[in-house]
């Protein structure tokens, strides 16, 4: 702070003899600093505190004044005080040099000396406007007048100085602060976002997790009656079958009957009923039956897998494109008369996984593909690459794309958009389980008529706990 201290004055006025008169008021010799040295020597003691000096500048002119007064500024050793004469007859008067001086230093503190004026006071005033920065002295001025002018005006410039400095210190400080506050503030709704993300997950597995419970014993419960009805189906057929060898065996020798009324009697019985058609509806019957329980068993093996029934897989280091390649493989016929199928794959390390429940992602991924495809040919796109210590697939279509709506939705189990007996809205529940239980994620971009893209992230190596505890 001490820096702020400003003793400096500069003088402008066109009589030598004024100069010499402040340079004795202001700056008395030094040998008085020799006399306090020996009286402290005497005495013990200073007597009085020795005031910091004035400095004195003279300048015979408005212009030279002017001048000094920006050099200094330049050095950064600004004036803290200007006695301006009045009366200057060359050059600018006393009124245009403190114009000039306060338009380069408006910090500046300034007195007018003037024994008589060409302006009265108001005048002056109104013309300055510096009214906080300007007093007037009246010649023939008194000593200690100046020098009480001298010690008030620097101490006055120091103080407004220090003033300055402490509001900027403060606007630094609101400013820190402030920026403090706004960061806190991001970091805060960032975390709350996090914690929402948390949560909508955590709402999901739960779900997900009531729900495996619950088709866990659907499952078991559906399976014996399924087996039971599909192995029955199989005979019935087989029976049917014979039955029909046998009947035309009758038929062949009805003829031989020789009772006509008997004859007669088969005949019309047979034309009743409409054998030949029996005959020929009920193998079609009988597949279709065997058909829709096949659909049942399917359904029921995706429950199973959906609540991880029988997964009685070994974690394992295994090749996730060869997973790719057999999966296209398999839907490769559901695919082939709807879409062309683009591959833009790159090398992948092995990761540690369960092979075929990615595999059964994949595939869900590939079939909701082709199936958002309409009646027109389209895309769909599967990329792969490794990001860190993640892998990563993408499987895009240029299918009918999701509404808005539906996007919270498509995850839950048994959400489906589809007609009854195309979807059973369990393959992306399905895949959301398997991909959270490899420690990944699984996210969807998509845009209504445009398409769709579902990107699945795995972490190449499990994190030890989470890959014991999760393995049924
Ligand atoms: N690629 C996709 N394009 C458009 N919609 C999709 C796509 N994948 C999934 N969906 C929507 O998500 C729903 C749920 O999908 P999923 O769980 O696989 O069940 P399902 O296919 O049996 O309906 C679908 O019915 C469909 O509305
Ligand atoms: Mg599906």
């Amino acid at each position: 702070m001490d820096s702020l201290i400003n003793r400096r004055i500069l003088l402008i006025d066109d009589t030598p003899a004024i100069h010499e008169d402040f340079r004795k008021i202001l700056t008395p010799q030094t040998d008085n600093a020799g006399l306090d040295d020996l009286e402290a020597q005497l005495f013990g003691a200073p007597t009085r505190s020795r005031q910091q000096p004035f400095e004195l500048d003279s300048a015979y002119g408005g212009e030279e004044g002017l001048n000094k007064v920006t050099q200094a500024l330049a050095q950064q050793r600004p004036y803290a005080l200007a006695f301006v004469d009045m009366r200057m007859p060359q050059g600018w008067d006393g009124v245009q040099t403190i114009e000039r001086l306060w338009q380069a230093d408006p910090r500046l503190q300034v007195v007018v000396c003037t024994a008589y004026s060409d302006y009265s006071w108001e005048d002056l005033l109104e013309r300055l406007q510096g009214h906080d920065r300007l007093l007037i002295l009246k010649k023939p001025f008194d000593n200690i007048e100046v020098q009480q002018m001298a010690s008030t005006l620097t101490s006055k410039w120091e103080m407004t100085a220090r003033a300055l400095l402490q509001m900027h210190h403060l606007e630094d400080l609101v400013a820190r602060r402030t920026a403090d506050l706004e960061r806190a503030g991001t970091a805060l709704q960032q975390e709350i976002d996090e914690r929402k993300q948390l949560e909508n997950q955590l709402v999901q597995s739960e779900k997900l997790a009531s729900l495996g419970q619950l088709a866990a014993g659907v499952a078991h419960e559906i399976n014996n009656p399924i087996g039971f009805v599909a192995s029955n189906l199989g005979s019935l057929g087989g029976y049917l079958q014979q039955i029909g060898q046998m009947l035309s065996a009758y038929r062949q020798s009805e003829e031989a009957i020789a009772a006509p009324e008997v004859r007669k009697r088969l005949q019309s019985l047979r034309e009743s009923i409409d054998l030949d058609f029996l005959q020929e509806d009920i193998p079609l019957l009988i597949k279709e039956s065997r058909e829709g329980i096949g659909r049942v068993e399917q359904i029921v093996k995706d429950l199973k897998n959906f609540s991880r029934v029988d997964s009685d897989q070994q974690w394992q280091l295994a090749d996730l494109q060869q997973g790719i390649d057999s999966t296209l493989n398999i839907v490769a016929n559901e695919i082939k008369y709807k879409a062309d199928l683009v591959k833009d794959f790159h090398e992948l390390p092995p990761i540690e996984c369960l092979p075929s429940q990615l595999n059964q992602v994949v595939m869900n991924l590939v079939v909701n593909a082709a199936q958002a495809i309409g009646p027109e040919r389209g895309t769909i796109t599967l990329r792969n690459g490794v990001d860190g210590e993640h892998v990563w697939l993408e499987v895009s279509d240029t299918g009918c794309g999701i509404d808005a709506q539906h996007l919270q939705k498509i995850f839950d189990p048994f959400f489906t958009t589809k007609p009854v007996g195309k979807g059973t809205g369990l393959g992306l529940s399905l895949s959301y389980g398997i991909v959270k239980k490899h420690g990944g994620q699984i996210s969807v971009r998509s845009q209504p008529g445009v398409g769709s893209t579902f990107r699945v992230e795995l972490p190449i190596r499990q994190v030890p706990q989470a890959a014991a505890g999760e393995v049924d």
